[in-house]
């Protein structure tokens, strides 16, 4: 990994406490009742996710700490991600979250296996394209994963290869996906030409670009998986900021000034104006940002 990737996988340790507190618990819900009742109607039959664009495998930890698989005694969970190393962090994460949560662990021919109370759950990270991924997987993922990733992705052409390989009412779950504000306070005179320059950069290539979430909304049910629950999980980060908060926006600030940076969109002189107001403000503990996001469930029809 490059010290670019070090400073990424830091903004992702610094993501989960934003994360914890934006999820949209009615939807969160909503995916518990459903697994619930699959545990029922599948009875003796592992749960099998999969998780794309994983990172470090925040939202595999969270979900078991939340409780969200607690119907199922078996759990088969695969962590997909392109970035070389990625896995070796989430290894780390892992294994420190398991010690701390009172899991006991055991390495696996390809990856490890941990228990608790009767609960045995298989963690599997494979290092690919999710493009290519889902092409050798099986067509028999209980519940597709899709955290904070949909919208550098080209929307439709995932969401069908995803879907291609859940199994008879099969779920799809994509929490925190980007759609389309971003806000910072105090209010700079740029704002509109930085944030708006910003979001033009999520347009490039095949990215499905800043309304991903609002888009989400309907591509699902153009592919037979009519959405079930859905709602708001904007990030919220305001003063006083903890260290984990200076990192996270920090690194944010590094993803507006390297995107709109390469842009043409706005001149260096306008956006390096506006990184040193952002900058200050990070400093006096005076910043304010606010990402709109939504989480979305979906269910094979
Ligand atoms: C914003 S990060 C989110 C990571 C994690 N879901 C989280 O929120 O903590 C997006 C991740 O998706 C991965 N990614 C992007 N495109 C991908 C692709 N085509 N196939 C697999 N992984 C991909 C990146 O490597 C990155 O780790």
């Amino acid at each position: 990994m490059t010290s670019h990737d070090d400073r990424f996988v830091h903004y992702l340790r610094a993501k989960e406490s934003v994360d914890d507190r934006a999820l949209h618990r009615p939807t969160l819900a909503s995916l518990i009742d459903r697994l619930e009742a699959r545990a029922e109607s599948r009875s003796g039959e592992p749960l099998r996710v999969v998780s794309v664009g994983a990172g470090t495998g925040a939202m595999c930890r969270r979900l078991l700490s939340w409780g969200v698989f607690d119907a199922h005694d078996e759990i088969k969970y695969v962590m997909v991600d392109r970035t070389r190393g990625m896995a070796d962090h989430a290894a780390a994460a892992f294994a420190k979250w398991a010690r701390a949560a009172g899991w006991t662990a055991e390495p696996t021919p390809d990856g490890f296996r941990i228990e608790r109370h009767g609960r045995s759950v298989s963690l599997t990270y494979v290092t690919s394209d999710l493009f290519e991924a889902m092409t050798v997987l099986p067509k028999a993922i209980d519940l597709v994963v899709a955290h904070a990733v949909l919208d550098v992705l080209p929307l439709r052409r995932a969401v069908d290869a995803l879907l291609s390989r859940l199994t008879d009412e099969g779920l799809f779950y994509a929490p925190i996906t980007f759609d389309g504000r971003t806000a910072f306070r105090p209010s700079h005179p740029d704002d509109d030409a930085v944030l708006g320059a910003y979001h033009g950069t999520m347009r490039g290539g095949e990215r499905a670009g800043p309304d991903t979430g609002s888009d989400l909304l309907s591509v699902l049910p153009d592919l037979d998986a009519p959405v079930v629950a859905a709602g708001g999980s904007d990030w919220v980060v305001h003063p006083p900021h903890d260290d984990e908060a200076r990192i996270f926006l920090d690194r944010v600030l590094g993803f507006v000034e390297e995107s709109v940076g390469e842009s043409t969109a706005v001149d260096r002189a306008t956006l390096d104006g506006w990184l040193e107001a952002r900058h200050d403000a990070l400093a006096g503990d005076e910043l304010v940002y606010v990402a709109h996001n939504l989480d979305v469930l979906a269910e094979l029809d």
